[in-house]
């Protein structure tokens, strides 16, 4: 039976290319996003989250077969971590429930290659124990973000998978977006662009197919994995085995 997979941030970008994907599969996709998706919801606040889940669970009353939390935003500071760490994670403990009538339920997270270089240390890992760390990211926002709910996948993915619904997150380097079209224009990018062993910034389909793998039944065992997206660069970064 064609499963049921609910994508968040599926207007632009990596979860409109995740959304195409899945729909030329014959797949059903419930997009969410702040417009031009199935769900209008604003991912920001505890409200907007608990509105999307109750919207997701009118259209799909018997159950979600995956979820791909990955909406986000590049800045500021404090919008980062709203969106791409507090978001994420109510988008996720909100459709758990739904996710559990799934007879193979799958959750997918983006992260970034943020989570490996990047962040300052520590204060990924204070704002996943809870604390208030705003006053300290001073431009840090992002990749705090995305170090913080890898940290959370790290932590919850093996309660989940005790219950069946196996969770990891892709952690993509580059990506041609309109979240990166600004960055773009950086004359230092062909530098940057330089240092990834592959030489080229990815497209968004590339990621859509990994996505798509993840949040599969053919994805049996995998669970608790940031798997790199990236051309190489975070293995020629920091080659040692961590
Ligand atoms: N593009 C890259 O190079 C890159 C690299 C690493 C990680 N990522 C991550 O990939 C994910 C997708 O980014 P993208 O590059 O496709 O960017 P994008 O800007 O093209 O798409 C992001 C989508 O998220 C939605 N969104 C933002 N805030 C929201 C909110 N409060 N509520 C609901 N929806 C909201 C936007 O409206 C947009 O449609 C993000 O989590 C981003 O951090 C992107």
């Amino acid at each position: 039976m064609a499963r049921t997979t609910v994508v968040t941030g599926s207007a632009s970008g990596i979860g409109r290319a995740i959304a195409d994907l899945l729909r030329e599969r014959g797949e059903r996709v419930i997009g969410v996003d702040l417009k031009g998706a199935e769900v209008t919801a604003d991912l920001s606040t505890a409200e907007g989250c608990a509105a999307m889940v109750e919207a997701v669970t009118m259209l799909a009353p018997d159950g979600v077969d995956a979820v791909i939390a990955n909406a986000g935003v590049l800045q500021p500071d404090a919008l980062c971590i709203a969106v791409n760490y507090h978001g994420a994670i109510r988008t996720l403990e909100g459709l758990r429930p739904l996710l559990a009538r799934s007879p193979a339920p799958r959750a997918v997270v983006t992260a970034s290659l943020a989570v490996a270089i990047g962040a300052p240390t520590g204060l990924a890992e204070a704002i996943d124990r809870g604390e208030d760390v705003e006053d300290r990211l001073d431009g840090t926002g992002y990749a705090v973000s995305k170090r913080a709910i890898g940290h959370w996948v790290r932590r919850v993915a093996p309660i989940w998978a005790r219950a069946g619904i196996l969770l990891n997150a892709v952690c993509p380097g580059l990506v041609e977006t309109p979240m990166q079209a600004a960055s773009m224009e950086n004359p230092q990018v062909p530098a940057m662009i330089a240092t990834i062993p592959m030489g080229r910034i990815a497209r968004p389909r590339e990621l859509a197919e990994l996505f798509a793998f993840l949040a599969s039944e053919a994805n049996s065992y995998m669970s608790g994995q940031l798997v790199f997206a990236d051309g190489g660069l975070e293995a020629a970064t920091r080659p040692e085995l961590c």
